[in-house]
């Protein structure tokens, strides 16, 4: 198969798109689409500084590279959660984060064939590294086990905590907006989750923006949520970036990998499902369909963090980590 544009072999044929580019072809694109899904869902703007929160895989690393190259006021936040049992995971993952700033291939900015003039250099962006064993004291996988939350897997406690280090860091450091790399297979898979229940209050904050609606929150934003999980894998192999193929030992065979199953048994009967259920229901949502389930939970400000927290008192984090000081 060859490419739309120049002729070259294509490494990708997207048939939903019923398009097919090759490498150079293909970065130059998912670039654009990726500078159109900011401006169409507004989600940040040329001044603002951007934290984005990479894990060392394809989808968040693949996000850096293309505001990096866009121009944007990027940095990285990786949150080291010592899950390196049996396999060093943790580890790996931040190995590869830092590969990713020290090779520095955003420099090579996407620019116009036409244009001549020379770049301006780019300065290094900042790689922030929150350690969780080395700050509170237990790897995940620990705090889990002392718990018992999520009966018996790390997962829920994993998700409370990177929630809370992402926008706790984001706000002292002066970020307005927090950008994560979820794509369109991992939005479609809560989407397809949340409407087999109906779980209204869920599906009305489900957006590629969920603003900061009260103040000690962040704006976060998805800015690859239109692109299907191979379209960003294919992107960071274009690219030459290097990230941790493997997933986290505690997801393998969870319900939502179990729904990426089905929902991908579905778009090879009929290309192009995914992105129609995604944006369909995008439609509704911005037609204001589930705008009444959108409840404004009254927040205050947890008595340990100063973080926001929906019950008065101290905030789920510091429950759990057994927090009783922090330095505000
Ligand atoms: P996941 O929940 O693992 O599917 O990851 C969704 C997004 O959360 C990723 O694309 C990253 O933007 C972010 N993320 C996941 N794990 C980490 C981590 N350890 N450190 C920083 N960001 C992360
Ligand atoms: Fe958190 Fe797997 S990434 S438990
Ligand atoms: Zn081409
Ligand atoms: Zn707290």
């Amino acid at each position: 198969m060859r490419c739309r544009k120049c002729d070259e072999r294509a490494v990708i044929n997207m048939r939903h798109h019923k398009l097919a580019l090759c490498a150079e072809h293909y970065g130059e694109w998912f670039i654009a689409q990726t500078e159109r899904a900011i401006e169409k869902y507004k989600m940040f703007s040329r001044d603002e500084r951007i934290l984005v929160a990479v894990s060392g895989g394809k989808d968040s690393l693949s996000l850096w590279d293309v505001l990096l190259r866009l121009g944007y006021q990027a940095d990285g936040l990786y949150i080291g959660l010592g899950i390196n049992d049996p396999e060093p995971y943790s580890d790996l993952s931040l190995e590869k984060t830092r590969q990713f700033v020290a090779h520095g291939e955003w420099r090579v900015a996407n620019r116009a064939d036409n244009d001549s003039a020379p770049l301006a250099p780019r300065p290094s962006p900042i790689l922030h590294v929150v350690d969780i064993p080395a700050t509170y004291g237990k790897s995940i996988p620990e705090i889990s086990r002392a718990k018992a939350r999520g009966q018996g897997k790390p997962c829920s406690a994993c998700g409370l905590t990177k929630r809370y280090v992402m926008n706790r860091l984001a706000l002292e450091k002066g970020y307005t907006v927090l950008a994560t790399g979820h794509n369109l297979d991992d939005e479609v898979a809560v989407l397809f989750q949340n409407t087999l229940r109906w779980q209204t209050g869920y599906l009305a904050r489900q957006a590629p923006v969920l603003p900061a609606s009260r103040e000690g929150l962040t704006r976060k934003v998805k800015p690859l949520c239109r692109f299907y999980e191979r379209e960003t894998a294919a992107y960071a192999l274009a690219r030459g970036i290097d990230y941790i193929y493997a997933e986290c030992p505690h997801a393998v065979g969870n319900l939502t990998n179990f729904y990426k199953t089905l929902l991908n048994q579905l778009e090879t009967e009929s290309p192009g499902s995914k992105l129609a259920f995604y944006l369909e229901f995008l439609r509704a949502r911005g037609q204001g369909v589930f705008d009444k389930y959108n409840r404004a939970d009254e927040l205050h400000a947890c008595e340990t963090c100063g973080q926001p927290t929906s019950a008065p008192g101290r905030c789920a984090f510091c429950r759990m980590w057994d927090v009783s000081a922090i330095v505000r």
